[in-house]
């Protein structure tokens, strides 16, 4: 298998997963922060690969939210179901975005576009410990974050600290602390530094950045220059089965050492 994955890599794809220490790179032409087809195309590339990585059998898909999340689920069909069986649950429940890019929402898609079965999670995710405790006991969030707890695959995003800080409404106070501390990137709910130290964790409901490490199939779609730092500084965290979908624009910063 290793050689099959070698021989499927570019050069610069080999590199970069070498970089990165991961075991596959996939790098789409462009930067998605310039030309949005770009994004798309990531989105089209990770739902091709997800064929070339998952062998047939049985599947406890984990499912991030996020843009780049929705954009790929779109490219989800029911080709990769043909030899698999699928259930899909969000990592998280809402976490104060948009609807359409929330967790909950892409796995539902994706389950509707491959013909899976989805599992939601109707879960505000900033919840006091008090709230969090006596929710966490209400038979059918058991029952799904249970379920989120035996996923063997993983599909996530990563996103760049500002944007997350800003897309989530974060209080300028909170904002400057997590300046201060040089967060780059988040992802499961964690804001990191550059080396991949978690500054801040948003919340403890959901798939932990702890989980991934034994998720025998994960795959990270993430792209665009301004994502370069932040998806550098994950995988010093992400587990080596890991592949990454990018594009040029993240590749190329990373690559430079910058
Ligand atoms: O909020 C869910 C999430 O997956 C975050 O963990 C991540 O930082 C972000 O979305 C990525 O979002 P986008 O694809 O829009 O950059």
């Amino acid at each position: 298998k290793f050689m099959r994955l070698l021989l499927n890599m570019s050069a610069k794809e080999k590199a970069l997963a070498d970089y990165l220490n991961i075991q596959f790179c996939r790098i789409v032409p462009g930067d998605s922060d310039e030309d949005a087809s770009v994004l798309d195309e990531i989105g089209n590339t990770a739902a091709k690969e997800l064929h070339a990585l998952l062998p047939a059998g049985e599947f406890i898909v984990a499912v991030a939210g996020g843009s780049t999340m929705a954009q790929a689920a779109e490219h989800f069909s029911p080709e990769l179901s043909q030899n698999r069986k699928f259930i899909f649950v969000p990592t998280r429940g809402g976490l104060g975005e948009s609807m359409s890019i929330q967790a909950n929402s892409v796995s539902d898609r994706m389950a509707q576009l491959v013909g899976g079965e989805n599992m939601a999670l109707f879960v505000p995710d900033n919840l006091s410990e008090k709230a969090y405790a006596s929710m966490k006991s209400e038979p059918s969030i058991k029952h799904t974050l249970s379920v989120m707890k035996k996923a063997n695959c993983l599909l996530y995003s990563i996103g760049n600290a500002k944007v997350m800080m800003e897309r989530r409404r974060m209080s300028h106070g909170m904002i400057s602390s997590l300046e201060a501390h040089n967060a780059v990137g988040e992802a499961f709910g964690c804001y990191f530094n550059e080396n991949g130290e978690i500054v801040y964790r948003l919340s403890r409901f959901g798939l932990q950045i702890e989980d991934i490490e034994k998720i025998p199939y994960a795959m990270a779609i993430a792209g665009g220059s301004t994502k370069a730092k932040a998806i550098k500084a994950f995988m010093k965290y992400a587990p080596h089965q890991t592949w990454l979908i990018t594009d040029e624009g993240a590749a190329n910063l990373i690559l430079k050492g910058e």
